[in-house]
């Protein structure tokens, strides 16, 4: 039986042309999008993008072949949403990871298949128990995705309390890459960075970043837009984004990813995390009525 968020998801989607509903691994629904441009797929649940594969191209979000789908849970991959806190809560360590947002039920509120053969689905974070014990705050929630020639996302949050609400957020996209060891990250030379990997220590970046080894790094105050260079998949991808002061880079490496269970084997040497949000330092404080918008684009060019 379909539960009333999934009901309301099947009326909202009406006919629109390239966009079917169909369901994932423990009988999650989800939807396919198809146009001129290429392809997506987005589980309901979390409204998580699960796959953005723009016309002759590898996939560019990556989804982890062995990413488990269960009620609750989010899955190895995609682009889960991380709000209202990113990483551990700030002082309940008992809550969960990243926020309450990729793993709650959403609502499907608006399908359009615009002018430019793009699709666009916003979506609205439905509060309910399984949530509200988290996060009492009166702020709705809305994303926004636009899968066209590049895929745009857009993340609002408005604040309907009579009070000032601090949140941090990240749009924690995974993408595909041939190889992590070649793989370079242009756009945040002489940023300064918390490393996890080393105990929350401050750096500054110096050059592109590289990686060989786990990678944990929240770059502060920066609006830089990053380019991810990839000479095995021969592409760049172009990261642009707005109303964003943290970028996230994030690879677990081997030890790391054989313990969180949902990689295949040498699975985290096929992708990156570049997450575009506010976090630590860089949290925002929305006054009553104010309105927050977390904006990214992805696009692809080929190298050869
Ligand atoms: C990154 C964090 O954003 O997400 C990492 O910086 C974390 O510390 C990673 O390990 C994955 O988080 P999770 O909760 O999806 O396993």
């Amino acid at each position: 039986m379909k539960t009333q968020a999934q009901q309301s998801f099947v009326a909202s989607l009406g006919d629109i042309p390239g966009v079917q509903i169909t369901e994932c691994a423990s009988q999650l629904p989800a939807i396919d999008i198809r146009n001129r441009h290429g392809s997506g797929r987005i589980l309901l649940q979390g409204a998580l993008l699960l796959e953005w594969t723009p016309s002759k191209q590898e996939p560019v979000v990556w989804l982890s072949p062995n990413a488990k789908f269960a009620a609750g849970k989010a899955p190895r991959g995609g682009v889960p949403i991380c709000w209202p806190w990113f990483g551990p809560h700030d002082t309940q360590t008992d809550y969960p990871a990243h926020g309450i947002a990729r793993t709650a039920n959403w609502e499907l509120t608006d399908a359009q298949h615009t002018d430019d053969g793009a699709h666009r689905l916003t979506f609205m974070l439905i509060r309910d128990a399984s949530n509200s014990a988290f996060w009492s705050h009166d702020t709705p929630l809305t994303l926004r995705y636009t899968l066209g020639p590049a895929l745009e996302i857009e993340l609002i949050t408005r604040n309907q309390s009579p009070h000032p609400v601090t949140i941090s957020e990240a749009l924690h996209t995974y993408f595909g890459v041939g190889d992590i060891r070649q793989v370079r990250i242009h756009g945040l030379d002489g940023s300064d960075y918390i490393d996890k990997v080393a105990h929350g220590q401050r750096f500054r970046q110096s050059g592109d970043v590289t990686f060989s080894g786990e990678t944990d790094r929240v770059y502060l105050g920066t609006t830089a837009h990053c380019i991810i260079e990839d000479p095995v998949l021969l592409r760049s991808i172009r990261i642009e984004k707005q109303g964003s002061r943290s970028t996230v880079v994030w690879n677990p490496w081997a030890e790391k990813a054989e313990k969180m269970g949902d990689y295949i084997e040498n699975g985290y040497l096929n992708m990156v995390c570049v997450e575009s949000g506010n976090a630590l330092d860089d949290r925002i404080t929305l006054a009553p009525g104010e309105e927050h918008r977390l904006w990214a684009r992805y696009s692809v060019t080929s190298l050869n």
